[in-house]
């Protein structure tokens, strides 16, 4: 106990201590105690003017009542804490018993769609789907697809460079899907080593590509698909019946006239742009007399190969790419690509797609 004379302070601190109803307050009490000019304080600093047999008995009852204090306030702050959160998560508690809103229900976006109908056409001729970054480097994006320093289709691309740089080489957006297949067959290569009697690469490559482009037909951010197919005995037949069966798959016309029309790609040799036929005025597919162009494609360089530790020498094979887009722009009579990212609700709403229906192949598209 302390000192008799102690009792009243400590009687009256206590019961402020408890009646305390913020924790302002009872920081205001802990100051009045305990602070530099506090209650207690001010009778702690009289025990140096005291005997020392006075000071050692008054000592000890003036520790006991700083405790007894300094626990009450804790114990006092403690609860007032835990009021306050529980105030805050009261206060700050989100509704999430709101209706449901019919008129902004979501799609399936038609980009998506799309990319979902894309790889269940390749999934059932085999087709892995594999990705990669969105920045890459130049090396991935250009050199490795033989596209060197100064060649004019890295000006073509309109590539956004970033300040930024992968060891000593520039950091850019990919332009095209085409790193991947860079990445794909050096993996490849790494585990397999260059004479592996099992070559099985047959990947698409969904993604985002950049240009610093932007009209009505053509956006900074838009999307490939890449297609890639090694072996030791792949043709440009095998190329040609693929996309074939592809395309009349995808747009659901066996009939699509379809045009073979020769090109050029660094990374492809030789190369063929695939045209379909339309109408121009219209913008209708399948007659009309124009073509359209809609994929490159080509039989992969010998020197991308060599590039990737592949032997060309042992090894062929085709790669193409499409522009997401322009595909879904074709499909479904969309005339303006920007739309595609304006988020309105009710573009969405007509051209999007339940998500309980996906894209699978024996229903059709
Ligand atoms: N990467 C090319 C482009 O973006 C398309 C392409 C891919 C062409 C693969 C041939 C082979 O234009």
């Amino acid at each position: 106990m302390p000192g008799d004379d102690l009792l009243p302070l400590q009687t009256e601190a206590a019961a402020a201590i408890a009646a305390a109803a913020t924790l302002e307050a009872l920081e205001a009490i802990r100051v009045g105690l305990l602070g530099k000019s506090g209650a207690v304080t001010a009778l702690l600093k009289q025990l140096g003017a005291l005997a020392p047999e006075e000071k050692k008995t008054r000592g000890a009852a003036l520790n006991i009542l700083k405790t007894s204090l300094t626990d009450a306030l804790a114990a006092r702050r403690e609860t007032l804490e835990a009021a306050a959160l529980t105030a805050r998560l009261t206060a700050e508690k989100i509704d999430i018993s709101a209706p449901p809103r019919p008129e902004i229900l979501g799609a399936i976006h038609p980009i998506s769609r799309t990319m979902e109908e894309i790889a269940a056409i390749f999934g059932a001729q085999n087709f892995a789907i594999m990705d990669g970054p969105d920045i890459e480097d130049d090396w991935y994006n250009f050199s490795a697809l033989n596209i060197p320093s100064h060649h004019p289709a890295r000006a073509m691309m309109d590539t956004f460079y970033l300040n930024a740089s992968h060891g000593n080489r520039p950091a850019v957006l990919r332009t095209h899907t085409s790193p991947v297949q860079i990445r794909t067959m050096l993996e490849w290569a790494r585990l397999h080593g260059a004479h592996a009697e099992k070559p099985a690469i047959r990947i698409i490559v969904p993604g985002r590509t950049f240009r610093a482009d932007h009209d009505a037909t053509h956006s900074p951010m838009f999307h490939q698909c890449e297609g890639l197919v090694i072996g030791r005995d792949i043709t440009l037949a095998h190329l040609k019946g693929c996309l074939i069966d592809f395309l009349h798959a995808f747009f659901g016309r066996p009939d699509l006239p379809l045009r073979f029309r020769a090109s050029y790609f660094p990374f492809t040799e030789p190369s063929m742009e695939i045209d379909l036929g339309w109408d121009r005025k219209t913008g209708e597919i399948g007659g009309g007399g124009d073509w359209l162009e809609i994929l490159g494609s080509g039989m992969v360089h010998p020197n991308v190969l060599a590039n990737c530790g592949i032997d060309p020498r042992e090894y062929q094979g085709f790669a193409f790419g499409m522009g997401i887009e322009r595909l879904t722009m074709l499909k479904h009579g969309i005339s303006d690509l920007r739309l595609f990212y304006e988020s309105d609700i009710r573009w969405l709403k007509h051209y999007g797609f339940s998500p309980l229906s996906p894209a699978m192949l024996h229903e059709g598209f």
